[in-house]
C-alpha cells in the first residue's frame, strides 16, 4: 500500500467518523456494570481464552518471504497468534473466514486445524488476485478448503448461502468495517437458527469507532480480547445459542446508512 492509498483510506475513515452519531463516542465508555449485558456473561469464555493464550504465547508462526508476513508474529498487537491458539483449543471441524485478502487468517486456519477440517473463505475478490497472498493452489487441492465470492451482508445472498453456517464451529469476520457490512451481516446471522452446538464468532476491529456500537449491542456471552489480539480490537462471542443482538440498534444503523446514502 503506498502513501496515497493509505491517506485515501484514512480520509475515507475520517469521513465515516463524521457521519457517526454521538452515541458511538459515548459508547466507548462503560459507566455501569450493567451497561454491557453480553460482557457480563463473558466469564464463560475465560477457560477457552486461558488455554488459547497459553498456546499462542509459545507458538512462533512460520513467516513467508512476503510483504506483511511479519505481522503473523506481532503479539500482542495482531490477532494471528491468538487465532492459532483458539483453533488448537477449539479443534473446529468447520471454519468460516470472512475477508480473504492476502489469506493470512486462512493460512492460520489451514496450518493449525486438523487436515479434515473444512474451511471456507469469503471475499468479493478472488484470492489469487492479491499478489502477496499466503495461499497457494495446493491448499485448495489437498484440503477441504474453498473460496466463495459473495456478499453476506446482502439478505438474499445470505439466505441462499445459509447452508454455509450449518455445523460451523468458528466464524472469523474481518471484512470492510465500513459501518454497514458488519451490522448487516450480524443482523442476518441473528435471523438464522444455528445448530445448537459449541460455536464461536471472532470479530476483528471492535475498537474502530464505527464498530463500537456493534460490539456493545451484542447480547450473547462475549469477551473483548483486544489485549491478546488486534490492537484495533478483537472480540470473542459465544454463539452456541445463536447470535443475540439488540435488534433495534442494528435496524437503526441500517436506516441511518440508507438515509446517508440518499443524502450523498
Ligand atoms: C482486512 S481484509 C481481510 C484480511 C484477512 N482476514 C487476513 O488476515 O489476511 C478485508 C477483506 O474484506 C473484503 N471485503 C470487503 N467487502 C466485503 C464483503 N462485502 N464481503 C466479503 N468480503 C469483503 C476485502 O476485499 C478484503 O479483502
Amino acid at each position: 500500500m503506498n502513501i496515497f492509498s493509505t491517506l485515501k483510506r484514512y480520509y475515507s475513515y475520517y469521513q465515516n467518523l463524521k457521519g457517526l452519531d454521538r452515541n458511538s463516542y459515548f459508547l466507548t465508555v462503560n459507566t455501569r456494570i450493567t451497561d454491557d449485558l453480553g460482557a457480563m456473561q463473558g466469564h464463560k469464555l475465560i477457560p477457552l481464552i486461558r488455554d488459547s493464550l497459553e498456546y499462542a504465547e509459545k507458538n512462533i508462526i512460520k513467516e513467508k518471504d512476503i510483504k506483511n508476513s511479519f505481522l503473523l508474529n506481532i503479539f500482542p498487537g495482531e490477532h494471528y497468534r491468538i487465532l492459532s491458539g483458539l483453533i488448537k483449543t477449539i479443534k473446529p471441524k468447520k471454519i468460516l473466514d470472512i475477508g480473504t485478502h492476502t489469506g493470512m487468517s486462512a493460512r492460520i486456519m489451514l496450518d493449525y486445524s486438523d487436515q479434515k477440517t473444512e474451511i471456507k473463505t469469503i471475499d468479493l475478490i478472488k484470492w489469487n488476485q492479491f499478489k502477496d497472498t499466503h495461499l497457494c493452489n495446493e491448499d485448495f487441492q489437498i484440503r477441504k478448503f474453498s473460496q466463495e465470492l459473495i456478499d453476506l451482508s446482502d439478505k438474499s445472498t445470505f439466505k441462499e448461502y445459509s447452508a454455509l453456517f450449518n455445523d460451523v464451529d468458528i466464524i472469523f469476520t474481518d471484512g470492510p468495517k465500513d459501518g454497514k457490512f458488519e451490522y448487516d451481516f450480524l443482523e442476518n446471522l441473528n435471523s438464522l437458527k444455528l445448530d445448537k452446538k459449541q460455536s464461536y464468532l471472532i470479530i476483528d476491529d471492535i475498537r474502530f469507532l464505527n464498530m463500537v456500537k456493534l460490539w456493545r449491542n451484542i447480547l450473547s456471552p462475549k469477551l473483548d480480547i483486544t489485549s491478546f489480539g488486534h490492537f484495533c480490537g478483537t472480540g470473542l462471542v459465544d454463539i452456541s445459542e445463536g447470535l443475540q443482538i439488540n435488534k433495534k440498534i442494528f435496524e437503526n444503523n441500517i436506516r441511518q446508512n440508507l438515509k446517508r446514502n440518499v443524502i450523498n
